[in-house]
């Protein structure tokens, strides 16, 4: 198990995406803090892994939060080797009016949060020791309407690099960019049925809609020493879908200017 007595943080890890990274870390022989703010979810995740799970819920959004977290998390194992920087929200943006309040919280979520929490820890990186930023593709790319969440995976991209030259020799720091990712399997329901369509999975070069192991996947190499050579990156994994180029009329695709 490549992470046998390692000690592994993530944030927003009792759903979804950052669920499925903690129970990668777990299956591959690591302990794993969880902060969330869904105590039922986090509950069930403490039932199935007892010793190898300490969940804390909070909110990252909040400074005493953190502050708080990263004193239990450091009582509790004494060093970090791996901090996922995983949670975040969206209030969509400009067409909906997000408001300068609500476009703050999520910017203290996906941004500041992960800068604070890095700080929190610096003296306590182990030698070895990764950070992984989940970003999105939306950091690069845009629908109408998403302006807090963009900003937010603007700023975390952005916050990977300087974090990688701040942390040089100490700590590798780098960023992984989904795409469309399926985490129904992963939230509450337990007999979830995907609701996308063929052409959905078609749109993809890899001719499928992402999984949270798609991920998980590569948050887990990044943290591991094959690794060694990868630091202030941004990864995209998303089967291909930013680079498919497109035009109206071409290979199928249609512009509908009324929508
Ligand atoms: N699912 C996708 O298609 C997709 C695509 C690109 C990027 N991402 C990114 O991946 C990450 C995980 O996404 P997901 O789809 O699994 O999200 P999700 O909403 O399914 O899960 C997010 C988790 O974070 C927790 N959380 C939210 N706000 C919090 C707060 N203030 N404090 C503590 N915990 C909080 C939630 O309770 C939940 O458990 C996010 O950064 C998201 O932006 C997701």
């Amino acid at each position: 198990m490549k992470f046998n007595d390692k000690i592994c943080i993530v944030t927003g890890g009792a759903n979804g995406i950052g669920r499925c990274i903690a129970e990668a870390f777990i299956h591959e022989g690591a302990r794993v803090a969880v902060m969330d703010t869904d105590a039922e979810s986090g509950t069930k995740l403490v039932e199935k892994y007892a010793d190898k799970l300490l969940f804390i819920r909070s909110d990252i959004s909040e400074k005493e939060s953190l502050e708080r977290f990263a004193k239990k998390v450091l009582g509790a194992f004494g060093k970090v080797d791996c901090l996922i920087n995983n949670a975040c929200i969206s209030k969509k943006g400009l067409v909906s009016r997000c408001s300068y309040e609500d476009f703050n919280d999520v910017l203290r979520i996906g941004v500041t949060a992960p800068y604070y929490l890095t700080m929190l820890f610096a003296e306590h990186f182990a030698p070895g020791a990764a950070i992984v930023n989940i970003s999105s593709t939306r950091y690069l790319m845009s629908q109408p309407d998403t302006e807090s969440y963009t900003a937010a995976k603007g700023g975390i991209s952005a916050l990977t690099h300087a974090l990688s030259v701040s942390l040089a020799g100490k700590v590798r720091v780098n960023a992984v960019c989904p795409g469309w990712i399926d985490t129904g399997a992963y939230q509450h329901e337990d007999d979830y049925v995907q609701r996308y369509s063929s052409p959905d999975e078609a749109q993809h070069p890899a001719g499928r809609v992402g999984k949270p192991q798609d991920i998980a996947n590569m948050v887990l190499y990044l943290c591991s020493e094959d690794a060694g050579f990868m630091d202030g990156q941004n990864i995209v994994v998303d089967g291909g879908m930013t680079r498919r180029m497109i035009y109206h009329g071409d290979n199928g695709w249609t512009m509908n200017e009324k929508e």
